[in-house]
């Protein structure tokens, strides 16, 4: 079966015509992301992406985490989310670079940690597209993968139920991560947020 995020053109026009709203229709997340953040364990002066940022919701508490000695960049393949970014002044907080995740322009090792909030599950070939966010990201340092609502009730709200093959699902992210050059570390799944960390393996 053929999925939107085989094709990263479908994966541009969904988030297209989401872009604008995208905000408005997730007002209270702001803790949640906070809370993520501060699990990354970010240090005045870190260098952190946060992969598929979207309109930059993480960008403020990333740029905090870091201060104004770090570096934060998000990285989007949908302009219109990157515009909407820019439209809500977060370019300020991080540099946004128009590119998919899956070929990064960036060096071997540069970063301290990766944050991907709901990215996972829009990666087309998710073993080899997390193995190139470990490329960049120095021995040792941190993966967080967070959604601020758990599978069960994203499940719910779309009116789907989970499934076995659920990649997020506990027993297929952890071998996905090892075999991605990450070692999971902590996993939570509870209906006010996902949220899986992984350090990378040296
Ligand atoms: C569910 S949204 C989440 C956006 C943001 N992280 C947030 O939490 O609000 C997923 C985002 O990932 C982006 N995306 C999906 N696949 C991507 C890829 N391969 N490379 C870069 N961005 C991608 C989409 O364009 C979209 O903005």
């Amino acid at each position: 079966m053929e999925r939107m995020s085989d094709d990263p053109t479908r994966v541009q026009e969904f988030f297209s015509a989401r872009a604008a709203g995208w905000d408005a229709r997730f007002p209270d997340d702001g803790p949640a992301y906070a809370a993520s953040v501060a699990a990354l364990g970010l240090r005045p002066g870190g260098r952190v992406l946060d992969a598929g940022c979207g309109t930059g919701r993480a960008l403020a508490p990333l740029r905090a985490a870091v201060g104004p000695s770090g570096a934060v960049l998000g990285a989007d393949l949908t302009p219109a989310m990157l515009d909407a970014a820019v439209g809500a002044g977060r370019d300020r907080e991080g540099q946004l670079l128009l590119t998919d995740v899956s070929r990064l322009p960036l060096r071997a090792g540069v970063l301290d940690a990766v944050f991907g909030a709901g990215l996972i599950s829009h990666l087309p070939h998710p073993a080899e597209n997390l193995r190139e966010l470990a490329r960049v990201v120095r021995p040792d340092g941190v993966l967080a993968l967070f959604h601020p609502i758990g599978r069960a009730a994203l499940a719910a709200r779309q009116g789907r139920q989970i499934t076995p093959e659920d990649l997020r699902a506990e027993p297929n992210l952890r071998p996905l991560l090892a075999r991605s050059g990450w070692r999971m570390t902590s996993y939570v799944d509870e209906d006010s947020r996902f949220l899986a960390l992984a350090v990378r393996a040296s």
